[in-house]
């Protein structure tokens, strides 16, 4: 018995070594923390995890002869994650902050978004400044959450994107702050089945770039990664990945 426990002890441990995240260059996997609920960025099909940063990750993986592994956990778990060591990178359409700046590495932006607003059709609320007082649902742990708190909103926090969207069909919240291009994709997804139901209004609160997140030890990882998608930005791929995925492509300033 106690040859078994210490086999299996020895075992356990030579998984932790090599089973997961690290800062290892030499390691042939690629961690990445993502939170799948991001349409067209990363979304489950199937229970597989698709989208705009899972193509990308493949072709840099594939030009750095690694394999990509997905991590899943809600969005307010991937920066602590990454910040942390447990995972090699974040990609979960993480917007560049100057607050985030203090605690993870950012490669270069590959993506400029926006936080968009999206109401009921039936809302008085056309435009920014009509939201002033105004309750909204957001997503834990978003630059959405932390602008509209900022901002004197009455702020709801979900974990999940789509309860904050189900806030506001379901009338607790008179908006619901959400990025640009993941309000699109569920906003049409929703009308399909109540049609003209929700609306996305034309000004956004904020403008956002989106970039990959590194623990602070993983200088070297992160300017190798980076070399590849500025690279994988100027060559059109990116804009490519992105019609792929049927969205709308905003580069943002290389350099
Ligand atoms: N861009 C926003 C942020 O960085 C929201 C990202 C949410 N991502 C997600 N996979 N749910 O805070």
């Amino acid at each position: 018995m106690k040859k078994l426990a210490l086999i299996l002890a020895i075992v356990m441990m030579l998984g932790m070594l090599t089973g997961c995240g690290g800062n290892d260059a030499k390691s042939d996997k690629l961690v990445v923390a993502t939170s799948p609920d991001f349409p067209p960025f990363e979304n489950l099909e199937n229970g597989e995890v698709v989208g705009i940063e899972i193509d990308l990750l493949n072709i840099i993986c594939e030009k750095m002869g690694k394999e990509l592994v997905i991590e899943q956990m809600n969005f307010d778990s991937v920066l602590p994650g990454v910040q942390a060591g447990k995972f090699d990178l974040g990609a979960s359409g993480i917007s560049v902050t100057p607050e985030r700046e203090k605690n993870v590495l950012f490669t270069d932006p590959y993506c400029l978004a926006a936080q968009a607003i999206v109401v009921m059709a039936d809302s008085p609320i056309t435009c920014k400044a009509d939201l002033e007082g105004k309750s909204v649902s957001v997503q834990t742990g978003t630059t959405a959450e932390s602008f509209c708190m900022d901002n004197g909103y009455t702020v709801n926090s979900f974990e999940a994107n789509s309860d904050a969207q189900t806030a506001l069909t379901t009338g607790k919240v008179d908006a619901w702050v959400i990025d640009d291009l993941t309000a699109a994709d569920m906003v049409k997804v929703y009308n399909e089945s109540n049609p003209g139901a929700l609306v996305i209004l034309d000004e956004a609160m904020t403008t956002e770039p989106y970039a990959f997140a590194f623990s602070m030890k993983s200088e070297a990882l992160v300017a190798e990664i980076n070399a590849i998608l500025v690279e994988l930005v100027k060559d059109g791929t990116v804009a490519e990945i992105f019609a792929n995925n049927n969205a709308p492509y905003t580069q943002p300033q290389l350099g």
